[in-house]
């Protein structure tokens, strides 16, 4: 396995592997990488030549009151777990190689930065885009692999390519889940063991959602408000939005017709956690 740090080194290889006709499938993560990380892996394995991760805790998509210092990092783990599944290279650069001159350039995202998770964190999602932008300009992938875990953001990414003409496909995976049904993030190592427990909150919420909407509930609000009574027989869960969406644009659904992205984000503690379910109709 590769381990490289510069974007000129990273640049050659991935111009190298081009002019050998071989296929790059990218998988961009901040580490601490989970089954979720490596699901998505083994998604870029099956379909692609080669296959390149990059770790990078980005600064730029964390707020100033955020958890940047606090995230969790542990690269030689990381670096371990990647070897044993046979990934190609690790693109781990520092901040001075992502932003030699600071945010100079950034890539600004219309309306949907501010809707969701945009509205609780103003400027993440411009942070993100601009990342991956100059990340797929490193890497120049065929594919790039994006978690449904994040839904947001696969959708952000989705606009980002449209706009800047890049000839990349993106492909969203499924949500990895505990045994409980709470989604697999770097994140869940914050909570202690009571709330740990509690976090199974936001899944029952989601579930019951769905089992509404399929037995034929169209009223948006109503769905919602059920939901938010699961969330709140648990104390501790602090609902920052439920949302019902429409899937490729994120704009709100009134009535729930066809099919729907229902959106939740919840704090336990000081932690906020995000979920989501695509629910057809
Ligand atoms: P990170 O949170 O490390 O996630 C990297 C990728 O893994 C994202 O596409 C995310 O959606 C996916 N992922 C996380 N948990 C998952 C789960 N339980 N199941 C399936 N996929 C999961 O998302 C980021 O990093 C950053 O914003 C990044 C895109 C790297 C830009 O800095």
């Amino acid at each position: 396995m590769q381990i490289i740090k510069t974007v000129k080194e990273m640049q050659a290889l991935s111009k190298k592997l081009r002019a050998e006709g071989k296929t790059i499938g990218f998988v961009p993560t901040m580490g601490a990488l989970h089954k979720g990380h490596l699901s998505l892996i083994k998604q870029s394995k099956n379909e692609n030549d080669v296959t390149v991760v990059s770790i990078f805790v980005n600064p730029s998509q964390f707020g100033p009151k955020e958890d940047f210092k606090q995230y969790p990092r542990d690269i030689a783990g990381d670096l371990k777990k990647l070897d044993s599944i046979k990934v190609d290279a690790v693109f781990t650069p520092d901040d001075k190689e992502m932003y030699p001159e600071g945010l100079t350039v950034s890539v600004r995202v219309g309306h949907i930065r501010e809707i969701l998770c945009g509205a609780s964190r103003p400027g993440h999602f411009d942070g993100v885009a601009t990342i991956v932008a100059r990340l797929f300009n490193t890497i120049q992938p065929h594919r790039a692999y994006f978690g449904q875990k994040d839904y947001q953001q696969s959708v952000v990414i989705k606009k980002l390519v449209e706009d800047r003409n890049f000839d990349i496909d993106i492909i969203v995976c499924p949500t990895v889940r505990e045994p409980d049904g709470l989604a697999m993030s770097s994140r869940n190592s914050y909570l202690n063991r009571e709330q740990r427990k509690t976090a199974a909150i936001l899944y029952k919420a989601l579930k019951h959602g769905e089992y509404l909407i399929k037995k034929g509930v169209e009223d948006a609000v109503q769905v919602k408000k059920e939901m938010e009574k699961t969330l709140k027989s648990e104390p501790m869960a602090k609902i920052d939005y439920i949302e019902i969406v429409d899937p490729r644009n994120l704009d709100e659904v009134k009535k729930v017709k066809k099919t729907v992205a229902v959106c939740l984000a919840v704090k336990i503690g000081t932690t906020r956690l995000i979920d989501n379910l695509i629910i057809q109709k």
